[in-house]
């Protein structure tokens, strides 16, 4: 009778795999969820050093990081282009955070002479242990556009500040680091490249940020045995100026919720996307097939094209 109601080995082998990959889902969203809501940030003046440069830092996302990392205790180089906002944003920092320590550089990253401006801005640096560098300062797209409709000089700022200046600046910090054996530098890549498996009218952007990604997850490997942790924080939307997105929501938090979730994970995984709704939609992004995933995001690009060119046109009839 016990060998009438054994089941064949196929599907003890088959149920066996379920087992398995359901216990290896499951272990992965537990670890998600410490990750995400649980597990305490790092001590980043004590674990990496006093200073963080933050690049970008008079709107959006690099103004809300500011915020929270002289709230963790960490004294704040501003690197922006303007002195005004510069002058601005240091006064609410010291305003909201009395004693600590603030020093701003004016640098333009898409304007011509980039090295000679970071090596002066490095040399600026030199006496200070820098422990976190924030490289955020970024370019997009005004709108969704075909890569034929994508001008020389929008390609060039975009490689300038994705890419060449994110570059530099890492270069010019992570010496200092070596040195002291200790750092976090971190790299704000984007859902457009590390999330969608393609966005189109969007193509030169998301590929600058390919690079974050690949040029952040080798230098992981690269210095992680050195006490420096390299990380790419890909967001999905933030509602800032660039996103064009006033109000926030829950997949387009306001700057300030996803720069309290982007700080607590700072030292942890070298990929990441801090905010658990934009998790949400990482994860969405890998169960649904590639050819339906291009066929929505290339559907939501063009809409974005048409209103931006519909904008463009009222603004010339005026
Ligand atoms: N918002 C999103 O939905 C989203 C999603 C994925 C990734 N990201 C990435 O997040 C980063 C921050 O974006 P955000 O949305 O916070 O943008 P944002 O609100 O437009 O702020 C951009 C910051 O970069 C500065 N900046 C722009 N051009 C510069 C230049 N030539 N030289 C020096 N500083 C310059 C801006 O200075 P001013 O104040 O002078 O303009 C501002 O401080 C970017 O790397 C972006 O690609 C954003």
């Amino acid at each position: 009778m016990a060998g009438a109601s054994a089941q064949p080995a196929w599907a003890q082998a088959l149920a066996a795999v379920g087992l398995l990959v359901a216990s290896r889902a499951a272990l992965r969203l537990a670890l998600w969820l410490y990750a995400a809501f649980l597990r305490p940030a790092k001590p980043l003046r004590h674990r990496y050093g006093a200073w963080a440069v933050v690049t970008g830092p008079t709107d959006g996302i690099g103004r809300a990081l500011a915020f929270e990392l002289a709230a963790a205790g960490l004294g704040l180089v501003l690197v922006g282009r303007s002195p005004d906002k510069l002058a601005a944003v240091s006064k609410e920092v010291r305003a909201r955070h009395p004693g600590a320590g603030v020093r701003t550089f004016v640098l333009d990253f898409a304007a011509d002479g980039l090295a000679a401006n970071v090596a002066a801005l490095a040399e600026s640096i030199r006496d200070l242990d820098v422990g976190v560098l924030i490289n955020n300062a970024g370019h997009c797209y005004p709108y969704a556009r075909y890569f034929h409709e994508v001008d020389e000089a929008l390609t060039r700022n975009l490689i300038r500040l994705n890419v060449e200046a994110l570059t530099r600046m890492t270069h010019a910090v992570l010496p200092g680091m070596v040195q002291r054996k200790r750092g976090a530098v971190v790299n704000i890549g984007s859902a457009a490249a590390t999330i969608l498996p393609s966005d189109p009218l969007y193509a030169v952007y998301a590929a600058t940020k390919a690079y974050v990604d690949q040029f952040s997850r080798s230098l992981y490997v690269e210095y992680r045995n050195k006490g420096i942790d390299v990380q790419c924080q890909a967001p999905w939307y933030v509602a800032t100026k660039m996103a064009s997105i006033r109000q926030a929501s829950l997949f387009a938090p306001s700057p300030e919720t996803y720069a309290r979730a982007a700080v607590r994970y700072i030292g942890y995984e070298p990929r990441c996307t801090p905010y658990w709704a934009h998790a949400l939609v990482w994860f969405l992004f890998t169960v649904v097939p590639e050819p339906i995933a291009d066929r929505y995001v290339l559907g939501v690009s063009l809409g974005i094209r048409d209103k931006g060119r519909a904008k463009d046109a009222r603004k010339k009839a005026m």
